[in-house]
Parts: C-alpha cells; structure tokens; sequence
C-alpha cells in the first residue's frame, strides 16, 4: 500500500480540523505577543505586525476548532495516556528517514487544505530560518525543524485529538487555565477522587518526566528521537505544547531542579513555533542542502517510529 493509501485508509471520522493549522492558527491568536524580553523571529516572518489588537480568541473559535477541544478534554484520561505509550513507546509502526517523515506529513495535511503555502514543510522551514536568522545554535535550529514531525501519528489512525492540541498532565486537577476548561466536565478522570486531589497521584516536586501528559505529536515525537538529541531539545519537543505551564505557569509544582534549568528552553522556542508563520517564505532551494547537513549530523538513516 503505497503512503497516501495508508493516509486514506485511515482517515478519521472524528477529525473535526480542516488541517492542523485551524489549531495552531488558534493558538496564535489565544497568544498574540511573546513573553517578555524573549527573542523572536525577524519581523518580516511576524505575522503579527499584521495584527490590530488583541482579539477574542474564545470568541473567534471556528466550530471546528471547539468541537476538536471538546473530544480532546473528554477523550484524554489517565488509561489512555498510559496505553499510548506503551503502544506506540515500542516504536514498531514503520523506520523512515526525517525526509520521508516530512513527505509522509505532507501527503496527510495536503489532503485536506489544497493549499500547499500552508504546508508542513513550510512551518518547518519557516521556523527554522526564523532561529538561523535569529543567530541560534545549530542544534537549536535542528530541533525547530523537526518539532512537529510527532503528527505524523495521524497516519497511524490517530485521530486529530490525540494528535496535536496544548497537553497538559492527567491523574491529577484540570487546571482552568486549559484552553476551554468547561469541557472537562465530561472526562471520566473528573470521578476519580485519587486524581482530584491537588497533587492527583504526584509528589510535588516530582518532575514533568514522571509525568503523564495528554497523548499527542510531543511525547511521540520525543520518543522518537530521545537517543540522539542534546537534552534541552528533548526539552522543548516533548513540552512545545505545554501551554499550561510555558505561557500560563501553571502545574509549576510537578518541576524539579532539572525541569526549571530546562524549562527557559521550551520558553525561547515558542515564539519560533508560534510567530513565524508570514508571507516571506524561504527560499527552499537555498536553504535545503544546510537542512539535509542538519539532520544528517544529529539524526541520520531511517529512524525508527
Ligand atoms: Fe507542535
Ligand atoms: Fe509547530
């Protein structure tokens, strides 16, 4: 079966995005400065200067956009988190290169939004100028490249909840800083009484590792990719989405020394993930052979997914 038949085959019912931008769009919007004195990508990426003010993101939310956050706050229990990572910890769905992972995504996102300016190749290569330009590390840079390879979940039958929106840790209270919070009521997780203590089935001070965050694109992709990558861009993979505790300081409780070292990294990404989305595209020509040396030095082969 050639990528786009397993793509076809497995599209899900339930998805109710008309692409992974729908979301991360939304998210833009819910945040539309960076976080004081933080670096950001040079001004002719920002989408935001386009920007008039600060606008209603509750308000704005597409239909798509709620019911994707209503069957992610209902589905996202405990039980399911750990049967995920069990399942797919093993690493046993298919070995590919990063490059057939991009072309995998591609053919994923590209069937539902004909539009290929918004393609994942773009965000990746859209983000990681923006660092390049920005003067970062290179293994910064790499890192930025590859952050959302994780979706490719969604060709493994995953469906749009399990795959991309902003984690958060279960077996313990759902912070009401989570975007549209109400949909927790609904979670089965809400009646068990062990996980609504204020530390649910954590010690505070235990650390994000012992933590079990909500299923998606972060945590796959960090298994993914764990053994050949500096810490910090584990970092930043495996928490990119962790919009409760980078922009909302929330969950500050679970951190231990390591996490609070670490944690400026997730902080210094975001604006590279979430402002460098403008109309100046990089010239991918150009800059392709700098990203194939990238990946080639940290993450060669086929990787195992
Ligand atoms: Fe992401
Ligand atoms: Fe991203």
């Amino acid at each position: 079966m050639t990528d786009a038949l397993v793509v076809s085959a497995h599209r899900n019912p339930t998805d109710t995005l008309s692409g992974f931008e729908e979301w991360e769009h939304f998210m833009e919007e819910r945040y539309p400065t960076p976080l004081e004195g933080q670096i950001v990508p040079p001004p002719m990426q920002r989408t935001m200067q386009r920007r008039d003010g600060y606008r209603d993101y509750r308000a704005e939310a597409r239909p798509g956009v709620k019911e994707f956050y209503r069957l992610n706050h209902i589905h996202q229990t405990l039980d399911l988190v750990k049967a995920k990572q069990k399942d797919f910890g093993r690493l046993n769905r298919k070995e590919m290169s990063v490059w057939e992972a991009i072309e995998l995504l591609d053919t994923i996102v590209d069937d539902s939004d004909p539009d290929n300016e918004n393609s994942q190749i773009w965000h990746a290569l859209q983000s990681g100028e923006a660092a390049r330009e920005a003067g970062l590390p290179r293994w910064f840079v790499l890192t930025t490249f590859i952050h959302d390879l994780g979706k490719v979940l969604c060709c493994f039958g995953e469906p749009q909840w399990a795959v991309v929106g902003d984690t958060f840790p279960l077996g313990c209270p759902f912070s009401d800083q989570i975007v549209f919070p109400e949909f927790f009521a609904e979670n089965p997780d809400l009646k068990v009484p062990e996980y609504q203590r204020p530390h649910g089935i954590y010690e505070p001070g235990c650390g994000l590792d012992k933590a079990f965050m909500s299923w998606g694109h972060d945590e796959y992709l960090y298994y993914v990719t764990r053994d050949y990558l500096p810490i910090e861009a584990q970092y930043i993979i495996r928490y990119h989405s962790f919009y409760p505790l980078h922009r909302e300081r929330e969950y500050l409780w679970l951190l231990n020394e390591q996490d609070r070292k670490h944690l400026k990294w997730v902080k210094a990404f975001n604006p590279f993930d979430l402002y460098s989305k403008g109309d100046a595209k990089p010239d991918a020509e150009k800059c392709l052979p700098y990203y194939r040396e990238l990946v080639e030095e940290y993450l060669p082969g086929r990787l195992k997914w």
